[in-house]
Formats: C-alpha cells, sequence, structure tokens
C-alpha cells in the first residue's frame, strides 16, 4: 500500500494556504507576506515533499514496503538548520527546501506556517512543535536562538550528555507526549555522545474525523477484499466501503478521490493510477505541481469508494536522502557550514551527525491519526581541550582477542 507517501503529500499540501494573512510577531517580519508568498513557500515544500517522496522510494528500490512520512515535521527541522547555515551548506539547504522565497521573507513564511497549523479548531486536532536540546555550557549565538524561538515557535531545554539514558528519555518522552505515544524511541542513547551539542527535534500530529465515517448508519460497509502490492503480492484486508458525494476527478492517467474530514478543511486525496501495471510511471511523472492540480480539478461527485483500511509505521534515517536531494556538506564535518548556530570562539566545528525521521499513520471507519517526529543531530569532532579521549562502547562493536606473541586471533 505504497500511496501513504503521497496522502501526507496531499495533507500537507492543503493545511496552508488557504485563510486570511496574520499578524506575525516582529521579529519574524522582515517584509509582509501576500498571498502569493505564502503560495510560492508551499509550492516550494511541496515540490521537496514529493522530491524526498521520490528518492526515500528509489533508495527502497525492491524492498517496497508501506510507507508515510510527514514532509512537514522535516521541512520544519531543516528550516531550523537553515537558520544556523552559511555558506555553501546554507546555498544547498535553501535550495533543496525553499528555492524560490526570498532570504528576507524566509522566517516569517515558516512563522506563518507554524500559526497555520496550529490554529485551534474544535473538528479536528492538528498541531506542530519544536524543541532545542542544548548540550549545557554550549552557548548558541543570540541571532540564531531569537529567530528560532520567535519565528519557529521553539522551545529549549538543556540536556546532559554524559548522561544517555537519561537525555534519551527526556527527548522521547516530550515526542511521546506531542505525537499522543503515536512516535516512541525517536533517538537512542547511541547519539548521546560527549560530541553532542544540539538536537533539533520536530513532533506533529494530527487527528481528524471523516465528515461521514465510514459506518453501517452511512450505508457503509467493511469487507475482505484483495489488496495486489507494488510487487505484485496479493493480501486478503478490509476494505471500507460507502456510496457518497466526494471530491473526484480522473485524467487519462489518474482517478483522484478526495475524502473530506469534518470542518471541511482537510481532506485525505488518494491518487490512483488508472492502469493497475502503471505505479511506477505514475510516480516517475510525479509532480506537486502535478499533484495540486488534480487536488485543485477535483469536484463535488457521487461516487462508490472502496478503500483499504490500514495501519502504517516508517522509519527513516535521513542522511543518505538529504544528501540525494543536494544537501551534502551538512553532514561533512569538514565542509559543514554551521557557524551561525553559536561562536566558532567556542572552538567546536559543527556539522549534522545524524537525522532521522519516524512516522506513523491509521486510516479507518472513524478517520484518520496521524503523527511523525523528525531529530538532526549537531555534533562536533573536537573534545574539549585537555580532556581525555573518548571510548564510548554504547552502540555495536566487533571484538576480536588476539594472541599477542604469534599475533593470532583466537575469538572475534
Ligand atoms: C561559512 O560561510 C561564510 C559565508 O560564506 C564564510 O565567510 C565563512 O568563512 C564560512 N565558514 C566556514 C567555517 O566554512
Amino acid at each position: 500500500m505504497t500511496f501513504a507517501g503521497v496522502i501526507s503529500v496531499a495533507l500537507f499540501a492543503l493545511t496552508f494556504g488557504s485563510g486570511d494573512s496574520q499578524v506575525t510577531k516582529s521579529l519574524c517580519v522582515d517584509a509582509t507576506l501576500s498571498l502569493i508568498d505564502r503560495q510560492s513557500f508551499t509550492a516550494d515544500l511541496n515540490n521537496f515533499a514529493v522530491e524526498m517522496y521520490k528518492i526515500s522510494t528509489l533508495q527502497q528500490q525492491n524492498d517496497r514496503t508501506d510507507s508515510v512520512f510527514s514532509p512537514a515535521s522535516i521541512a520544519f527541522a531543516l528550516g531550523i538548520v537553515l537558520q544556523g547555515a552559511d555558506g555553501v551548506t546554507r546555498a544547498e539547504i535553501k535550495a533543496a527546501l525553499v528555492p524560490n522565497i526570498d532570504n528576507i521573507m524566509l522566517s516569517a513564511s515558516f512563522d506563518q506556517l507554524l500559526s497555520a497549523l496550529n490554529s485551534a479548531t474544535n473538528q479536528y486536532e492538528l498541531s506542530t512543535a519544536n524543541k532545542l536540546y542544548i548540550k549545557q555550557g554550549f552557548e548558541l549565538l543570540s541571532s540564531f536562538e531569537e529567530r528560532v524561538v520567535n519565528c519557529f515557535h521553539t522551545t529549549s531545554e538543556t540536556m546532559d550528555v554524559s548522561d544517555p539514558e537519561a537525555t534519551t528519555q527526556q527527548v522521547n518522552s516530550w515526542v511521546e507526549e506531542q505525537t499522543k505515544s503515536k512516535i516512541t524511541n525517536l533517538i537512542s542513547p547511541a547519539i548521546v555522545t560527549p560530541y553532542l551539542r544540539l538536537l533539533i527535534v520536530n513532533a506533529i500530529y494530527f487527528k481528524g474525523e471523516w465528515a461521514t465515517p465510514f459506518t453501517t448508519q452511512h450505508g457503509a460497509n467493511t469487507a475482505k477484499n484483495t489488496f495486489t502490492g507494488i510487487d505484485g503480492r496479493r493480501k486478503e484486508t478490509d476494505f471500507m466501503s460507502m456510496t457518497n458525494n466526494f471530491l473526484f476527478v480522473q485524467d487519462s492517467s489518474t482517478s483522484v478521490l478526495g475524502i473530506p474530514y469534518k470542518n471541511d478543511e482537510l481532506h485525505m486525496f488518494l491518487f490512483l493510477p488508472t492502469n493497475p501495471a502503471g505505479f511506477a510511471d505514475f510516480e516517475a511523472s510525479l509532480t506537486s505541481a502535478k499533484l495540486s492540480k488534480l487536488m485543485d480539478a477535483a469536484k463535488n461527485t457521487r461516487v462508490q469508494v472502496m478503500i483499504p483500511k490500514f495501519t502504517t509505521k516508517s522509519e527513516y534515517p535521513l542522511k543518505n536522502v538529504l544528501t540525494a536531494a543536494g544537501m551534502k556538506t551538512m553532514f561533512d564535518p569538514m565542509l559543514a557550514n554551521l557557524t551561525a548556530i553559536s561562536s566558532s570562539s567556542t572552538g567546536d566545528k559543527l556539522f549534522v551527525g545524524e537525522a532521522k525521521h519516524k512516522a506513523f499513520i491509521e486510516v479507518n471507519e472513524k478517520g484518520t491519526e496521524a503523527a511523525a517526529a523528525t531529530f538532526v543531530a549537531i555534533m562536533t569532532l573536537s573534545a574539549a581541550i585537555n580532556q581525555p579521549t573518548i571510548f564510548f562502547a554504547n552502540r555495536p562493536f566487533v571484538f576480536a582477542i588476539r594472541h599477542a606473541s604469534s599475533g593470532a586471533i583466537v575469538f572475534m
């Protein structure tokens, strides 16, 4: 059921750009954002979303499984890294994430998107939050700190990197709280080393009920049927079915269905290639412009709908995906330019040591629950002066027992 990734792209596409322009806090307003500015910001982020989808499915190759991810969550974490980047590293992140947005519009754009996503409603739950975990004694530049606090609505806490278990629990329990326990164990103790300086974490949560639930009182029913996966494998699964008015459009290659959530402000869009064998071609031809065009063209239509119930969890190490998207130097300890995070006078040369994304989605008769979280670990290679070299075997290792005089390895 690899359409799950596309669903989250669509969800993201529709959550911004509607509504009146908002007044933002003064620090983030370098310029007034017009509707056009906000639309080009979402267009950039949705391009990024489709790019991430394509790269990650390409990297999975023959090992395709059900997948889901939240491009918004990854974009917020990278948006914060962008605030701390300079030189080539900054140019790379900007080109991959927000190529068409003026520098002076950047923080205001993220600020307004966060406000839009977090605006309260009693019809559905949607919330996203950013958090910094800062190593005790590691000082952020005030320009960086002010931007991420004010424009990325970030809160911060210090972390004790000499206590990996406690720090892991501190971070993971915040993520669990933000995601109603749908995302657990985002970080592992192995990343909490004396080289860790800063963790940038985003969490996002969505829960919405269908405007018309797939329940018997609405003439719906759920029954077993066969789902054929990308690899041709067939599996029996529960399909929900109902005849009702939905958003629908069909072009020569794709049928598009939009199922409204209560309040009609959010829809889940499903993109189904007309040719059952055409999924690979469909994926290859995906662009966010194409998706937007199809979603915009969908009209209220009476449709008999049969869609699978599903629950999916995915986990993406981001380093390969982001590198393939052009963000190379930030992972390179020598080439990374994250000089806008902290003053270089402390002697720390910073780089992104690790980045990871986890996501969850459940689609059933009542609606959808989805959650995701992302972390980016900012590290340094240089241990503080006069500190002993550290050997911290808190991750898998290989051992060998060698017989000294003969040099033979006797156990390994
Ligand atoms: C980071 O980029 C800025 C602007 O291009 C440059 O002046 C600075 O030397 C770079 N620093 C590092 C450590 O690469």
